[in-house]
């Protein structure tokens, strides 16, 4: 069941959400970055069925989301300074922080680690839906495990249509690229992935972040599977057009952005024409997606910029092709 159109008022929508939750059933949330998939992170059975909906393994932790940034700390032990300055900077929003946990968060929201991811989302029904239920959620993104992020909740339907018995429909993530992965496990803190609230901003904040070497920190961060975000087509990263013949384009689909000329592929998607990263961010899970659904045999992807959210979007579309990174 989906709150879209008239089906059930939004207000509805959040008291049914919460009563699943309590429950213990899982439901799916809108969040600025790409939809979660929710359970009661206090309820560990809850989020055992989480796990088991999403095909993820248990070793890979899933986030924490809270109401605010005094919700997070009432669960966080040790909180360093610079971590509670870029909380009260950037939340609610696209950043993660992993911080030493109290043992009301279970176990196995952490896979076993001392130290929690938490954020506070950016999106008003989700940060009422945990205000209201009065518990902080665990979330990963609504896609089943390794597989395209969803940014709509279309796609969170096309993926778990019967498995799940509510989906709140928030409207399209404006943002579009999942939450900045920084963990405070380490000093200097790690990024353990590259988001929406670019390398260069958080330093200017708190000072140098340590990046771990691609296909590294597994102890760490057992998240950085080398393949991930991976559609069914497979994906090839090419350096030019020009690469491209002919023969090889009447069967495959591009994802790219600018102007350039694209003749010859079946399906081209262009991420922002006019080169901005924001609107390329809030395309690209959904143009993705779009692309895998086309009867297609491949899908040639050019990189962007190597800057800031370019960096971000960039690790998506390697480890959518299966070379590691981050
Ligand atoms: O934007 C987002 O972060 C979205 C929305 C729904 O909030 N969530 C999301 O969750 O992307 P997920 O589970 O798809 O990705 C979480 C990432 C994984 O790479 C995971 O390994 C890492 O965060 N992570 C979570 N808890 C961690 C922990 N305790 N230590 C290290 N890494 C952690
Ligand atoms: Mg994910």
């Amino acid at each position: 069941m989906k709150n879209q159109g008239s089906a059930l008022p939004i207000e509805n929508a959040i008291e049914k959400a919460i009563e699943l939750l309590r429950k213990g059933e899982v439901v799916a949330i809108p969040t600025e970055t790409v939809y979660g998939l929710a359970a009661d992170a206090l309820n560990s059975e809850a989020v055992a069925r989480l796990f088991e909906l999403k095909k993820r393994p248990k070793i890979d932790p899933v986030i924490v989301h809270c109401y605010g940034a005094s919700h997070v700390f009432a669960f966080v032990r040790n909180l360093p300074e610079p971590a509670r300055l870029l909380a009260t900077t950037y939340w609610p929003g696209p950043l993660t922080l992993v911080l030493e946990k109290k043992d009301s968060i279970p176990d196995i929201v952490s896979a076993g680690l001392p130290f929690a991811g938490f954020r506070v989302p950016k999106h008003p029904l989700t940060l009422k839906l945990i205000e209201k239920l009065g518990r902080p959620l665990a979330a990963p993104s609504a896609n089943r495990f390794g597989k395209i992020s969803p940014t709509t909740a279309q796609a969170v339907f096309e993926e778990f249509n019967h498995l799940i018995p509510l989906i709140l429909d928030g409207g399209p993530c404006p943002v579009g690229i999942e939450s900045t992965v920084i963990s405070f496990a380490h000093d200097p803190p790690l990024l353990l992935r590259y988001g929406a609230i670019t390398k260069e901003e958080i330093e200017k904040r708190i000072g140098p972040l340590t990046v771990p070497a691609p296909n590294t920190a597994w102890n760490l961060a057992p998240g950085r599977f080398p393949k991930h975000y991976a559609p069914s087509v497979p994906v090839e990263i090419i350096s030019s057009l020009s690469e491209i013949p002919y023969w090889k384009r009447k069967n495959a689909g591009l994802i790219f952005w600018g102007r350039e000329e694209t003749s010859g592929f079946k399906v081209v998607k262009n991420l922002s024409k006019e080169k901005s990263l924001i609107e390329a961010a809030a395309n690209f899970f959904q143009m993705l997606r779009e692309l895998d659904k086309s009867s297609i045999e491949k899908i040639y992807a050019l990189l962007l910029p190597e800057e800031g959210l370019g960096k971000a979007i960039n690790e998506r579309i390697k480890k959518a092709a299966g070379s590691s990174s981050p």
